[in-house]
Order: structure tokens, then C-alpha cells, then sequence
């Protein structure tokens, strides 16, 4: 089974109470969860293998440690994940990112798809699928469905808000991919909001609603 790693940094935390409330407008929203995914980006990218190089410093020559191994994809589910790309791109430049389109149906809460581009070498990339908001699951089951059918092998989850519910549902279907999340709510409510929660991540980043 997947590890869940709850990142429970106190500026992560901070930022994100600020997030739930209902009086953050658009534009501070966008910015803290940039913020928040940088941190997170930090956190999920600890264990990356690394190699020493020989350099040259202005003094003498030596060895020095530099990433290394498989290249790096950023997958958001769209709409609300592309608020945590730039967070990522910032503090790993090289990167690609592919994008995955679902949203959730009123009536049955279940994922549909309507968009999928991903960068042409995906299967030789370690993945991380970024969404905020992590509630039945079923979106994040099925993004990481649809990146396994496209030959990806190593992928990482992380979202900001989730409830066990979702995690298990992922946990399920994909026992080999790990999670990072900044909270565990409490539950889910009749509509499949997460309570507390945020409220919906993609209308208060882009104004909708
Ligand atoms: C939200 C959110 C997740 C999904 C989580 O997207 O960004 O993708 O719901 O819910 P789940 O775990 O129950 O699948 P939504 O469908 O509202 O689309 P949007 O981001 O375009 O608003
Ligand atoms: N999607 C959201 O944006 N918020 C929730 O609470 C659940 C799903």
C-alpha cells in the first residue's frame, strides 16, 4: 500500500487556514496555493536520487551532488490542479506538464473526462499529479488510471484538502502510489464537499460562481 504523508509544516498550515475562509478573495486564494505547492514541492521531492559530479569552483575542482535518474512530469487535473503548477515549475524548471481534463457530474459526483495531453515520452517520467481538493477520489483514481494506460509507472499524488474516504478509494485502486497532503478533514456532506473543506477550489480560483 501507498504511504499518505501528511505535511503538516506550520506555513503550509497557516496558509491554508487562510484559504478555507470564506472572505479570501480570488486573488490571495491563487497566490497562497501557489505558496502552498511550492512547500509541498519540496517536501515530494526529498527523496529524488542523486549523483556526485565533478565541478569547478572559482577556488578548486571537486565533487558535488546533482539530481538525478528520471525526469520530472507535473500532471494537474484540471481546473482546479492548475492552480498548483506554477508552484512545482518554480522549483523545477525542467520539467514538462501534462494536463488532464475531468469534472465531477452534479447528479452522480462521479469524474468525467474531457481532455488529456501529456508529454510524448510520459511513460519515462516519474509523474506528480497535482489536484487540491481530494474528496470521493474518484477524480484522482481516474487521472492516475489514464497516466497508467499511457505507460506511467511512477507516479506521486499530492493534493492540499482530502478526507479518508478519497484516500482509501486511491489507496484501492492504486496501491503503488504514494499520497501528500496537507489535510485530513472530517467528511464528506450530501453534495460530496469535503467539511471543512475549502469550499470548490476551481470556482474560487477562477472567479466562477
Ligand atoms: C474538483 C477538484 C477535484 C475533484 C475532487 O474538481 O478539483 O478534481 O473535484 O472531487 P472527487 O475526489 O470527488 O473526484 P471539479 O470536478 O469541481 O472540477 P473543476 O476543478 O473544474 O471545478
Ligand atoms: N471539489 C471541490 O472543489 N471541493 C470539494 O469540497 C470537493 C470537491
Amino acid at each position: 500500500m501507498g504511504n499518505v504523508h501528511v505535511i503538516d509544516h506550520p506555513l503550509i498550515q497557516h496558509k491554508l487556514t487562510l484559504m478555507r475562509r470564506a472572505d479570501t478573495g480570488a486573488k490571495d486564494f491563487r497566490e497562497l496555493l501557489e505558496e502552498i505547492a511550492t512547500l509541498m514541492c519540496y517536501e515530494v521531492t526529498r527523496d529524488l536520487p542523486m549523483e556526485e559530479i565533478e565541478i569547478e569552483t572559482p577556488i578548486c575542482k571537486c565533487k558535488s551532488r546533482v539530481i538525478t535518474g528520471k525526469k520530472l512530469g507535473i500532471v494537474p487535473i484540471l481546473r482546479a490542479g492548475l492552480g498548483m503548477v506554477d508552484g512545482f515549475v518554480n522549483l523545477i524548471p525542467t520539467c514538462k506538464v501534462g494536463h488532464i481534463g475531468l469534472y465531477r457530474d452534479p447528479e452522480t459526483h462521479e469524474p468525467v473526462e474531457y481532455y488529456c495531453k501529456l508529454p510524448p515520452d510520459v511513460e519515462e517520467r516519474e509523474i506528480i499529479v497535482v489536484d487540491p481538493m481530494l474528496a470521493t477520489g474518484g477524480s484522482s483514481t481516474d487521472a492516475i488510471t489514464m497516466l497508467k494506460q499511457h505507460g506511467c509507472k511512477n507516479i506521486k499524488l499530492v493534493c492540499l484538502v482530502g478526507v479518508n474516504e478519497g484516500i482509501q478509494r486511491v489507496q484501492q485502486a492504486h496501491p503503488d502510489v504514494d499520497i501528500y497532503i496537507a489535510a485530513i478533514d472530517e467528511y464528506l456532506n450530501e453534495h460530496k464537499y469535503i467539511v471543512p473543506g475549502l469550499g470548490d477550489a476551481g470556482d474560487r480560483i477562477f472567479g466562477t460562481k
